[in-house]
């Protein structure tokens, strides 16, 4: 265990009340309505608990309409648009997030930060489940601010300045068929971010590279930026850093993209599991 990396985080808040998931990551949110509009004092509070425990688990909520899903997202700033997977009938801003019996893929099943791709990668993503399977259909997370400070110092030495790309051209073409249909010749989102990031708020540091889409070191000959990149997947994907959400109809969660990793399990089909996502869009990494 990594003592000297835990510790319950103990702030109060006066209008909303955060009940701590795990030490390490994660808090379960209670008092807040999700289908009214929240006061500016609520916001303040659930704004300070998503910078304190990095992913926020609303409890006890009713199925939110899309525009009010929409209308919360951007109370945190602009939404990101996805480059590749089809969004909601009417609704640009809504991803959909559907696995059943026909399906052949389903969304985020390997450890990743959303659309890291991009030159300005989502801040923060927010997914509201309906329709859970019987059983499975648990959502991890991994903290990687955590991931960052339990390295050596020589090794945080040596990857602080190094840069990395995220590409996404061999994860997304051909993954949502009717998208490349529409339009063949669409290119793909890449860019090169630091492979330790400075959280904007917090400015603290988070190892910022994941197994979809970081593909090379810059600088670094290929087998040695193949060697460091999968000693950091291998790093991030430490139980120490984890926690596993299972889900309640209904449950929305809001992770942040920067400092925090995530994976899908798909261990429920052909059961069906469905819901909606909205993502706000970051600011380049730095
Ligand atoms: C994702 O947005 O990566 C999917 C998360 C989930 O379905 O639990």
């Amino acid at each position: 265990m990594l003592v000297s990396l835990v510790k319950v985080r103990d702030h109060s808040y006066k209008f909303i009340s955060a009940s701590p998931f795990a030490p390490n990551l994660g808090a379960e949110i209670y008092g807040v309505d999700l289908s009214k509009s929240i006061s500016e004092e609520q916001f303040g509070d659930i704004f300070q608990a998503f910078l304190d425990h990095q992913v926020l688990f609303f409890k006890n909520q009713k199925e939110i309409p899309p525009d009010v899903h929409i209308a919360f997202g951007k109370r945190f700033g602009e939404l990101h648009a996805h480059p590749a997977a089809p969004t909601m009938k009417g609704y640009p801003e809504i991803f959909e997030i559907h696995a059943d019996k026909n399906s052949k893929i389903a969304n985020g099943e390997f450890w990743h930060s959303d659309v890291s791709c991009d030159l300005e990668p989502p801040l923060g993503t927010m997914l509201q489940l309906h329709v859970l399977p019987e059983c499975g259909g648990d959502t991890m997370f991994a903290n990687m601010y955590m991931a960052y400070d339990s390295l050596s110092k020589p090794m945080q030495n040596f990857l602080n300045g190094l840069r990395a790309s995220h590409e996404s051209e061999h994860f997304y073409r051909n993954r949502y068929e009717k998208q490349d249909q529409l339009d063949p010749k669409k290119k793909y989102p890449s860019a090169i971010h630091p492979i330790v990031r400075t959280h904007p708020e917090t400015k603290k540091k988070a190892l910022y590279i994941n197994k979809f889409f970081t593909t090379r070191i810059e600088g670094l000959s290929k087998q040695e930026s193949k060697l460091i990149l999968e000693y950091l997947f291998n790093h991030c994907e430490k139980t120490d850093f984890q926690i596993r959400y299972r889900w309640n109809k209904n449950d929305m969660a809001f992770w942040d993209n920067r400092c925090t990793l995530h994976k899908a399990i798909w261990d429920y089909h052909p059961m069906e599991r469905k819901g909606r996502r909205v993502t706000i869009k970051g600011t380049i990494p730095y």
